[in-house]
Order: structure tokens, then C-alpha cells, then sequence
């Protein structure tokens, strides 16, 4: 890092001579597209040059992207990594180019920190408390068996709201996961798998509650449990994070029970950092946090009407 303030000391530049790289996780869920988005219009708004790579939830197809920006000499790199393992044969050259590297919403597993300079993320394990806390108080005392819809497998968010969720809920007997399984964070695996667990769990009346690692899972379940002649947010309860304008439309219909918010805006903060290190060589904090809400049905209005700037 030292190396690369030096480089930036010794030629301050002007957020419009900026041009950044950013490999994105693919379009997989209505959250997803609303980060790349938001990622166009700010980096608009700063007038900074914005390249995006849709790696179709393909770590490899990332890779070659992040190459390729390496190639084409951009004065950063963001990375929204689909898995947290494996990324460190590629971050070593973007480190050896003095090229700056930002993860956005996921986190990675690596040895040498130096190897990004931040990380813009939610408290991936908060989300999955704030849920199975909200259940437990839901319960009060009541059984409930939980099934969980997991997003990508190896992704960092997923290995963390799983873990938020089983933390919550650890010292209630009464409430068990009875089934896990991932959706990959599609709205049609979601809905596939869910259907699966219905037809195992004596047609869904076994089961009280989908926990969906995000929205678009749960969206799909809800429509398995229609499906199944239930009637989800009640029969089946739900619990799930992103906060897409379709959560809180199945809120206002009585079909949701509880969603945490996660901001799509993971470029603007990282642009910040980006521009203050360039300018004057200031090393942002490691981890960048967003902000992590609960919200429940009588929400959903005000909640709704909010995400219309918000790149939905
Ligand atoms: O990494 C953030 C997660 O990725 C979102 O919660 C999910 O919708 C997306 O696919």
C-alpha cells in the first residue's frame, strides 16, 4: 500500500481523469441490479469513467475481467466477489500494477490484507439476527420449524447470515432449522427449492417459517407456497434481506413478515475513499459499513416509496 501512496501523492488526479473497473457478481437478483445502477450514477455524478464485467456468478469469468482491467491500466478496481476463497493469485497482480483494489458488499478470504484496500460491506451476520431475533420474539414460547433458502455457496454473505440466524435463534429449542438448502440467490431456484421442501415437509404444513438469505428467494418461495394452496405470511412466515420494492409490495399484501434493508449504494462509499486517496493519499478504513434496518409490514409504505431513487 505504501508504494501505491506514493504513486498517488506523486500524481494527484481529478475525479474525471479516473477511470475504475468494476467486476460485478452477474445480475441475479433485483438487489443486484440495482447496485450496478447505482454504481453508473455515481460514478456519473463524479464524473468518473466507469467499465463493468458481468462475470455470471462466475469466479473464473471474474478473474479474467480483473485481468483484463489490470491490462487496460485503470486507476482502480472493484470487486463484488461471488465467492470469498481463491483470490489471491490475481489481487498479487493488480498489487505488483500499484492498482488499488475495492470489494463491494462481499468480503474475501485472504492471508495478506494488504491485497485490497477496503472493503464496502454490510454486518452480513447482524442481518441474519435481526431476522431469527424477530422470529424468536414472534414465537414467544410457540414451536416453529424453519426452513432456509441459502444464497451462493462459498459466498461470504451467505456463510454469515446463516451464521446470524443460528446465533439468534440457539437458545430457543422450540425453533429448528429443519431444511437448508441453496438458491443461489434467484428468484426461480428460490421458488424450485422451496417447492422441493414443501412436497418433504407433508405438503409445507410441517413448516412455520422460510428464512431466504435474500429477497428474490423469498419471492420465489412465497409463490411455491400459493402454489401449494398456503398462504404465505401466514401459514408459512417470511424472513428476508435486500429490501426490494416486490418485499415490501408482498409486505402490503399480507404475504411477508420481516425484511432487513442492505443499501444497493456499495459504489458511492468506495468512490469516496478512492477519490480522497488519490487526491491526498489518505488510507480509508479497511472496512467501510452500511447501514443494517429491520423492517416490518407497517414499514413497507414509506419503505417502498423510498427506494424509487434508489436505483430500482
Ligand atoms: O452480496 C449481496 C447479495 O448478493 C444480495 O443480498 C443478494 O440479493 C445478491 O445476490
Amino acid at each position: 500500500i505504501s508504494a501505491m501512496v506514493s504513486a498517488a501523492l506523486a500524481a494527484p488526479a481529478l475525479a474525471a481523469d479516473l477511470t475504475v473497473g468494476f467486476s460485478q457478481v452477474g445480475s441475479e437478483s433485483g438487489w443486484r441490479a440495482a447496485e450496478t445502477s447505482v454504481a453508473k450514477s455515481e460514478a456519473a455524478k463524479r464524473g468518473i469513467t466507469l467499465k463493468i464485467a458481468d462475470g455470471q456468478q462466475k469466479q473464473e469469468n471474474q478473474i479474467k475481467a480483473v485481468r483484463s482491467f489490470i491490462a487496460q491500466g485503470v486507476d482502480a478496481i472493484f470487486i463484488a466477489p461471488v465467492v470469498q476463497t481463491g483470490w489471491e493469485p490475481v489481487l498479487e497482480e493488480a498489487k505488483d500494477a500499484e492498482i488499488p483494489v475495492f470489494l463491494l458488499d462481499r468480503a474475501i478470504v485472504v492471508k495478506d490484507k494488504s491485497l485490497y484496500m477496503s472493503v464496502v460491506t454490510a454486518d452480513n451476520v447482524l442481518e441474519g439476527r435481526l431476522i431469527g431475533d424477530w422470529l424468536v420474539k414472534q414465537m414467544n414460547g410457540k414451536p416453529c420449524n424453519v426452513v432456509e433458502l441459502q444464497g451462493t455457496v462459498g459466498a461470504s454473505v451467505a456463510i454469515d447470515r446463516k451464521k446470524g440466524f443460528a446465533e439468534a435463534i440457539a437458545n430457543t429449542p422450540t425453533i429448528k432449522i429443519i431444511r437448508s438448502q441453496s438458491g443461489d440467490f434467484t428468484r426461480s431456484k428460490g421458488k424450485e427449492v422451496m417447492e422441493s421442501f414443501i412436497k418433504a415437509e407433508n405438503n409445507g404444513k410441517n413448516i412455520c417459517m422460510v428464512y431466504a438469505h435474500n429477497d428474490d428467494m423469498a419471492i420465489g418461495a412465497i409463490q411455491a407456497i400459493k402454489e401449494a394452496g398456503l398462504k404465505p405470511g401466514k401459514d408459512i412466515l417470511t424472513g428476508s434481506i435486500d429490501g426490494v420494492p416486490d418485499i415490501y409490495k408482498a409486505m402490503l399484501a399480507g404475504e411477508a413478515n420481516a425484511n432487513v434493508e442492505l443499501t444497493p449504494n456499495m459504489a458511492g462509499p468506495a468512490f469516496d475513499a478512492l477519490e480522497k486517496f488519490k487526491q491526498n493519499g489518505t488510507v480509508p478504513p479497511k472496512v467501510i459499513k452500511t447501514v443494517t434496518t429491520l423492517w416490518l409490514p407497517a414499514d413497507a409504505q414509506s419503505e417502498l416509496d423510498k427506494k424509487k431513487d434508489m436505483g430500482y
